[in-house]
C-alpha cells in the first residue's frame, strides 16, 4: 500500500474513492447529506455508508465512516475508521482511496495511515489462480492533512510498526512445510539488515548448554531445533541492563506421542505465534531505532511423533538443573520456554523478561478470542503491560499466579511434571514457566486466544494471523523503557 499525505482540495483522479470519517451528529453537506438522509447513517461508531457516483465531486465513489461522538473519537478510533473505509472500497475496482478526517492533525493523519496499512495486509503468495477482479484494487491511499511534512514525520515510527506486524503475520501465515525451525531462524537472521545482531544456536550448542527440556520436544522431528538470539542495543549506554522477550516457536505442534485429534490440527502451524511476535517486536525496535537495549529469544522446534520422539513418562533435565517428568508430550511449549527463559536470565541478566506463547487451549476457554492472558510476578511490569494494552488496542486480561496451585505440578519421581491437569490449565502452565525465572521480574502472555482470528472483528486485522503482541510490546517499550 502506497501512502501519501496531501492537502485538502488536492486534485483527484477519476479512479479515486473518497473516504470521509465523520463524528456522530456532525453536519454533512451535498451528496453526503443526501445519502445520510436516505439511510440510518448518523456517524455512530462502526457505521459505513457507500455512495456511488456522488454529485458535486470528482470522486467515483464516496464512503462515509462513523467514528462516534467527537469526544470519544481518539487516535485508535480514527485508525479503525480508516481501516473500515479501506475495507469498504478495497475491491471496488478503483485504485485510490482519498481519506478525509474530522481533524486533519498530523497525529490523526498518521494513525489513519497505520490503520490502512494494517488493514491492507494480505498473504497471497500461494494463490496462483485468483482472478484479477477478486484481488484488492486500491493500491494507494492519500490522507488529507494540514501539515504534510508533520504527518509524514509522525507516520515514520508507525510505518516501522506496520512493517513489523506484516513480518510477524507472514511468519505466522506460512505453512509448516515451509517455515520449519531452520527457515524461521534464517528469516530472523536476515533482520541483521535492520541493524540487529542475530545469533543462531543449533542442537549441538544447546546440548552443550544442557537444554534437555527444549531438545526433548524437537527429538521426534527430522528438522533441527534452533534457538535464535536477537540483540538490539539502541540505548545511549550500550552496557545498560537490557529488557528481554522470549517466544514459543513451535513451528508445528502435532502433540507428539500424545497426538492431537485430526480436526483443526492444521491450526497448529501458528503455534509459533509467540516467537513470531518477539521477532516482530525486535523488527520494529530496530526499524524505528528505539533507544533501548533489548534481547529477543526464540525457541524454535517442531513437535512430531516418531520412533525417536519423547514419550509420556520420560524424565528430562533442563538447563536450570531441574528435572521434569513428561506426562503429556502435547504440553510442549512450556518445555521449550523452560530452557529459553533460563538461558535468557543466565546469559543476559535482564531487567525483566516477558514471554509470549500460544500456550494453552485453556486460555481460550477462560477468555474467548479477544483477550490474551497476562501473568506477572512483578506488579510494575504487570501494570505497564496493562497500560500498553489499553493504549495499543491489543486486549489483555490479568490472570493470577496463586502459590497454592503450584503443587499441581509436583511429580512422584522428578522435580516437577509438565502438566497440572485441566483445572486452571493456563494458570498452572504459567506457573511451570515461573519455576525457570530464577527470581527475575517476569510476565507471561498466553496468546493462544489471540494469535489467529477467524473471523476477525477488528478492522485493522484481516482474517488469519493477527501479529498480536507486536503493537502492545512496542507501546510498552516506547512509553516506559526508552531513555
Ligand atoms: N499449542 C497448544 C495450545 C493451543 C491450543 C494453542 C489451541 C492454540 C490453539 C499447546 O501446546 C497444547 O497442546 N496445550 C495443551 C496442554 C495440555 C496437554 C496440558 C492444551 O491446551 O490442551
Ligand atoms: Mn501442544
Ligand atoms: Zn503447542
Amino acid at each position: 500500500m502506497d501512502i501519501e499525505f496531501v492537502a485538502a482540495g488536492a486534485a483527484l483522479s477519476s479512479k479515486t474513492a473518497l473516504g470521509r470519517i465523520v463524528h456522530e451528529g456532525a453536519a454533512l453537506d451535498g451528496a453526503a447529506a443526501q445519502a445520510a438522509a436516505a439511510s440510518r447513517f448518523t456517524g455512530a461508531k462502526g457505521q459505513t455508508l457507500d455512495v456511488l457516483a456522488p454529485a458535486g465531486t470528482d470522486a467515483a465513489r464516496l464512503v462515509l465512516v462513523g467514528v462516534g461522538k467527537a469526544e470519544a473519537a481518539d487516535a485508535l478510533a480514527i485508525e479503525n475508521a480508516a481501516a473500515s473505509a479501506y475495507a469498504a472500497v478495497k475491491a471496488s475496482g478503483l485504485t485510490t482511496l482519498r481519506l478525509e478526517l474530522p481533524d486533519a492533525s498530523a497525529e490523526f493523519a498518521a494513525r489513519a495511515a497505520l490503520g490502512v496499512r494494517l488493514a491492507s495486509y494480505r498473504f497471497d503468495k500461494y494463490r496462483t489462480k485468483e482472478p484479477a477482479e477478486k484481488k484488492p484494487s486500491v493500491v494507494k491511499t492519500e490522507i488529507v492533512a494540514t501539515d504534510n511534512a508533520a504527518a509524514l514525520k509522525a507516520f515514520e515510527p508507525l510505518a516501522a510498526l506496520a512493517d513489523a506486524v506484516s513480518f510477524t503475520r507472514d511468519l505466522v501465515s506460512e505453512p509448516p512445510n515451509v517455515l520449519y525451525p531452520a527457515e524461521f531462524a534464517a528469516r530472523v537472521k536476515a533482520l541483521e539488515a535492520l541493524g540487529l545482531e542475530v545469533e543462531i544456536l543449533g542442537e549441538a550448542e544447546m546440548m552443550k548448554l544442557g537444554m534437555g527440556s527444549l531438545l526433548g520436544v524437537g527429538q521426534g522431528s527430522i528438522r533441527e531445533s534452533q534457538l535464535a538470539v536477537l540483540k538490539w542495543y539502541g540505548a545511549a549506554d550500550k552496557s545498560a541492563q537490557p529488557i528481554a522477550f522470549i517466544g514459543k516457536g513451535v513451528c508445528f505442534d502435532t502433540g507428539g506421542i500424545s497426538l492431537k485429534p485430526a480436526e483443526n490440527m492444521e491450526d497448529m502451524k501458528w503455534d509459533m505465534g509467540g516467537a513470531g511476535a518477539v521477532a516482530g517486536l525486535m523488527h520494529v525496535l530496530a526499524g524505528r531505532k528505539a533507544k533501548v537495549n533489548a534481547i529477543g529469544i526464540l525457541g524454535l522446534v517442531e513437535n512430531m511423533p516418531d520412533g525417536n520422539a519423547q514419550r509420556p513418562g520420560d524424565v528430562v533435565t533442563s538447563m536450570s538443573g531441574q528435572t521434569i517428568e513428561i506426562i503429556n508430550t502435547d504440553a510442549e511449549g512450556r518445555l521449550v520456554l523452560a530452557d529459553a527463559v533460563w538461558y535468557c536470565q543466565d546469559r543476559f541478566k535482564p531487567k525483566f523478561m516477558v514471554d509470549l506463547a500460544t500456550l494453552t487451549g485453556a486460555i481460550i476457554i477462560a477468555l474467548g478470542n479477544d483477550y490474551a492472558g497476562c501473568y506477572a510476578n512483578d506488579d510494575t511490569l504487570g501494570a505497564n503491560l496493562m497500560a500498553a494494552s489499553a493504549a495499543s488496542g491489543e486486549p489483555l486480561w490479568r490472570m493470577p499466579l496463586p502459590p497454592q496451585y503450584d503443587k499441581a505440578l509436583d511429580s512422584m519421581i522428578a522435580d516437577m511434571k509438565n502438566t497440572g491437569g485441566r483445572p486452571g490449565g493456563s494458570i498452572t502452565a504459567a506457573m511451570f514457566i515461573q519455576r525457570f525465572t530464577n527470581g527475575v521480574p517476569w510476565a507471561h502472555l498466553d496468546i493462544a486466544s489471540t494469535a489467529w482470528k477467524k473471523p476477525s472483528s477488528v478492522p485493522t486485522i484481516p482474517d488469519g494471523a493477527t501479529g498480536f503482541g507486536v503493537r502492545l510490546l512496542n507501546q510498552m517499550v516506547a512509553d516506559r523503557y526508552e531513555s
